[in-house]
């Protein structure tokens, strides 16, 4: 059975560390009643500040933890910024390279985003490279963002690599992509990675959907628009709608 990917972006949220445990210790306890029938992967990736705070509450279960970015180097003089290495020491099993807001306002991109993932990967992280074009854009520049990250990744390592296909336009604006669109970027996405690697390996690299996703369209991107996945942030604040995402996952 394919392993499906649910993975909650909280951003810079909450305010809090109790809130923070609070939404964590909430999804503990309501997933504990989700009876999975696939093999779902969850995956909650808070502020740095708070993995402390989320690895405690979700420690030993079925719930992973991420970081929503990373430096390339693994230790120095780099004032403000946490390292793979330290993702990895923490506790953490993936970690979000080249999200949209990360290339908007801090101005990601290629070489940058490439230095992240081969970082993350020599940690032995799995890194979710997010790619997506902005209004008006064609999805040829997801190619371009595809080229630009992986750059020098070896066959063997992009296997361990999950690719989450988040159109910007999409991003908490409550108007996701359709699952058509979705299955466009996808076969994109496939034919990429085929020219890179091979159709075989291609095959093998999952592809996540984000972008206004909820309990309500999460099937559909998973039936209809072939994805692997979720790469979820609004919805991923709320337990009870964020566990309601994992019950219709295991459908
Ligand atoms: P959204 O965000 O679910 O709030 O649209 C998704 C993301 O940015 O990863």
């Amino acid at each position: 059975m394919k392993k499906l990917y649910l993975i909650a972006n909280w951003k810079m949220n909450p305010t809090t560390p109790k809130q923070a445990e609070k939404l964590a210790g909430e999804i503990v306890l309501r997933l504990k009643k989700v009876k999975p029938s696939r093999k779902l992967e969850t995956v909650l990736c808070p502020p740095f500040l708070y993995l402390p705070n989320v690895i405690a509450k979700t420690f030993g279960g079925a719930i992973k933890q991420g970081g929503q970015n990373c430096h390339f180097e693994d230790s120095g003089a780099y004032t403000g910024e946490i390292s793979p290495k330290m993702l990895k020491n923490a506790g953490c099993k993936y970690v979000i390279i080249g999200h949209s807001e990360r290339r908007m306002y801090f101005e990601e991109k290629g070489e940058l985003i490439n230095k992240k993932i081969t970082a993350a990967l020599k940690n032995k992280l799995v890194p979710i490279l997010a790619v997506g074009e902005k209004k008006g854009e064609s999805l040829s520049v997801v190619k371009g963002q595809l080229k630009g990250a992986l750059k020098n990744i070896s066959e063997k390592d992009i296997k361990k690599i999950v690719i989450a296909y988040e159109p910007v336009w999409a991003i908490g604006t409550g108007n996701p992509a359709t699952p058509d669109e979705a299955l466009s970027a996808k076969i994109l996405i496939q034919k990429t990675l085929g020219e890179l690697y091979s159709a075989k390996l291609a095959g093998l690299v999952p592809v996540i959907y984000g972008g206004s996703t909820d309990s309500k369209n999460i099937l559909s991107f998973i039936e209809e628009g072939g994805m692997d996945g979720a790469l979820v942030g609004g919805s991923s604040l709320k337990a009870s709608e964020f566990v309601k995402m994992a019950s219709a996952m295991n459908k």
